[in-house]
C-alpha cells in the first residue's frame, strides 16, 4: 500500500509518525524527570523543617532544661520540654508567615499526655508500621487531604532515656504539677525503648505540583509546534523542489509520447531534477532527429 502512495503522503506519514513517537517519548521521560524533581523539591523543604525542629528539641533539652530544672520542681514549666518548644516554635512560624499556614508539625502519639498530640487514623497506621518494623527510620509520601495534596515525612519517637519515664510511666512517679495539669489518664505507661508515636512534618505539595504541570504543558507545546512547523516546512520544500518540477517533466513527457513535438522541457536548475529535465530534453532532440531521418527516407 505504502508503495502506491504519493511522495507527499509518504513523507507526511513518516514525519507524523516521528511526531507521535517523539512526543510520546518526550512526554513520558519529561513526566518522570519532573515528578522526581518536584518530589525532591518538596521533600527537601520538609527535610529542612524536620532537622530544624530536631535542633530546637536538642537546644531545649541541653540548654533550657538544665537551667530551669530546679524551678520546674516547684511549678510545671512546659517550656522545658522539647516537644513543647518544637510545637510552639512551629506554631509561631505558621502564624507569622501566611505562606507557611499549610505546613504542619506534630508529635503524633498513640497515648499522648496532651490530647491534641493524639495520632489520627492515618498517623496511627504509620506509628504501627514503625512499631512492627524497628529498622524503619523514616516514612515519606504524598497524602490527599480536603485542602489539597500534602507531602509528609514521619520519623519514629522512641523512648531512649530512662529520664523520660519520670513523667511518662505512672502518675505516682510523675511530678504532681504535671499530674495536676494533665490528669492521670493520658501519657502514662510508656516503656523504655518503646516507639510511642511519630514525628510528622507535612508541607503543601499543590503549588509545586501545579507549577511543574504548567512547565510540562509549556515544554510540550513548544516542542510540538517546532515539530509541526518542521513538517509543514518539509512539505513545502518537497512540493517546491521535487513534486512540482517532477509533475512538469511528466506532463511534457506525456505530450511528447503522443507525438506533440512543440512542447519543451523547462530549464529546472542544476540539481538532480534539473539534470533529469536536461536528459529528457536531449532525449527529445535525439528522438526528433531520428524521426526526421526516418521521414526523409
Ligand atoms: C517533666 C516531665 C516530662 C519528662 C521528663 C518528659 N516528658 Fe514528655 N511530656 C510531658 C508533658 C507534660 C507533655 C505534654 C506537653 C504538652 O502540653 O504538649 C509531654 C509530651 C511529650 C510528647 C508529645 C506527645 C504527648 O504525650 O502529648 C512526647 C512524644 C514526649 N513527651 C516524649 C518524651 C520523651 C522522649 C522524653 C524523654 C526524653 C520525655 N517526653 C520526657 C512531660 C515530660
Amino acid at each position: 500500500m505504502f508503495k502506491n502512495w504519493k511522495l507527499r503522503k509518504k513523507f507526511t506519514a513518516i514525519l507524523v509518525g516521528i511526531l507521535i513517537v517523539g512526543l510520546s517519548t518526550l512526554a513520558i521521560t519529561m513526566g518522570l524527570i519532573l515528578k522526581i524533581a518536584t518530589e525532591n523539591q518538596i521533600a527537601s523543604k520538609a527535610q529542612i523543617l524536620m532537622e530544624t525542629m530536631n535542633s530546637v528539641r536538642d537546644y531545649t533539652n541541653s540548654q533550657i532544661r538544665p537551667e530551669l530544672i530546679e524551678r520546674s520542681q516547684e511549678e510545671f514549666l512546659p517550656e522545658t520540654l522539647p516537644t513543647y518548644s518544637a510545637r510552639e516554635i512551629f506554631e509561631s512560624l505558621r502564624n507569622n508567615n501566611p505562606e507557611y499556614r499549610d505546613f504542619f508539625y506534630k508529635a503524633a502519639t498513640l497515648n499522648p499526655t496532651n490530647l491534641r498530640d493524639r495520632a489520627d487514623k492515618f498517623e496511627a497506621e504509620i506509628v504501627e508500621r514503625f512499631i512492627s518494623d524497628p529498622d524503619l527510620k523514616e516514612v515519606s509520601d504524598f497524602r490527599n487531604i480536603s485542602g489539597g495534596q500534602l507531602f509528609f515525612i514521619a520519623r519514629p519517637i522512641q523512648i531512649k532515656k530512662e529520664s523520660c519515664l519520670e513523667c511518662h510511666s505512672t502518675p505516682e512517679n510523675a511530678p504532681p504539677s504535671v499530674v495536676e495539669r494533665y490528669g492521670t489518664t493520658n501519657g502514662f505507661g510508656w516503656q523504655l525503648n518503646e516507639i510511642v508515636g511519630a514525628q510528622m512534618i507535612s508541607v503543601p505539595a499543590h503549588t509545586v505540583v501545579s507549577q511543574s504541570r504548567q512547565l510540562f504543558v509549556v515544554i510540550m507545546a513548544i516542542v510540538s509546534s517546532i515539530i509541526v512547523s518542521i513538517i509543514l516546512l518539509v512539505n513545502y520544500l518537497l512540493n517546491q523542489n521535487v513534486i512540482r518540477p517532477l509533475k512538469k517533466i511528466s506532463r511534457v513527457a506525456e505530450e511528447v509520447s503522443v507525438g506533440n513535438m512543440e512542447v519543451d522541457f523547462e530549464e529546472l536548475g542544476k540539481d538532480e531534477i534539473g539534470n533529469l529535465a536536461d536528459a529528457f530534453r536531449r532525449m527529445k532532440l535525439s528522438l526528433a532527429m531520428a524521426m526526421n531521418r526516418l521521414n526523409k527516407r
